[in-house]
């Protein structure tokens, strides 16, 4: 794949990320076309947050180039790259629990707050279609709901920015089966409606069932990457990742 190719949305190249004196990503590439929906799995410490820091600016690359719609933004800032229409739903969610879902909402919007306030009203009716107990709790601390609904509103929250590109990370962590599996069915649904969304997934077959295609890292570099389907049958990857233990919340969120 080459960034000539009008496709190709997100070309990772060569990434490095530093944090002191440690190599948390030694070289990684990364490609994602427009309307793909890709997963990225990963033991944990392989720098899969790391690897989706650096593309979306929360963190400066120490080298590489993170080209996104043709331009390269490694050297970006992360609210450049939101105005890009870049969106990252991070790891442990980071709602602010004691502002109103309102307020969490507007705070999605805030690119673009000023310039086309009307077109965002009319995108919380859409956000209230999708999750209609938002419309309900609309002035009660987010704080005060659910881990499963907090995790929507931080969808909902993302979607708000217009993102061309979703990156979520971590989506199942802390969350019963059941809402996971109501998640995964809402990203799958969305991706159909043609929004591309990165998928850093603990739950690697999830990721893997909804997911078109896929990477594997480990130790800060990419050991595998395909079309989604194969891997989830590959000896490797079940070996290495499917049945795993969840990682536990507590050790990340100990709000939920
Ligand atoms: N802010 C930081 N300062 C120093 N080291 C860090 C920092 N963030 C991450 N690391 C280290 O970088 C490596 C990659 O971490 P990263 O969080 O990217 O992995 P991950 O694949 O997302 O892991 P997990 O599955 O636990 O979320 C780990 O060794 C981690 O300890
Ligand atoms: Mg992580």
């Amino acid at each position: 794949m080459k960034t000539t190719d009008t496709d190709v949305l997100l070309d990772v190249r060569g990434l490095k990320i530093r944090y002191g004196a440690a190599d948390a990503v030694r070289g990684v590439d990364l490609q994602v076309r427009r309307g793909q929906l890709i997963a990225v799995i990963g033991n944990n410490g392989a720098g899969k947050t790391s690897v989706i820091r650096g593309i979306s600016g929360l963190v400066r690359p120490h080298a590489g180039e993170v080209w996104f719609k043709g331009v390269n933004t490694a050297a970006l800032g992360a609210h450049r790259k939101v105005e890009m229409g870049m969106a990252l739903i991070p790891e442990g969610r980071l709602i602010f629990a004691d502002q109103s879902v309102y307020d969490n909402l507007v705070l999605g919007a805030y690119t673009r707050w000023n310039r086309e306030r009307s077109a965002v009203m009319s995108e919380f009716d859409e956000m209230f279609e999708l999750f209609p107990f938002l419309k309900e709790r609309l002035h009660q601390r987010a704080g005060s709901m659910s881990g499963g609904e907090q995790q929507m509103l931080a969808i909902a929250r993302g979607l708000l920015s217009k993102p061309i590109l979703l990156m979520i990370d971590e989506l199942s962590l802390g969350l019963a089966p059941k809402i996971v599996e109501q998640l995964m069915t809402l990203l799958r649904n969305l991706n159909a409606k043609g929004q591309t969304i990165v998928l850093v997934e603990q739950l690697a077959s999830h990721a893997l069932a909804i997911a078109d295609y896929a990477y594997v890292i480990g130790h800060g570099k990419v050991e595998l990457h395909g079309d989604a389907k194969t891997l989830a049958r590959s000896p490797e990857v079940m070996e290495a990742f499917l049945g795993k233990k969840r990682k536990t919340v507590e050790t990340k969120n100990g709000e939920m």
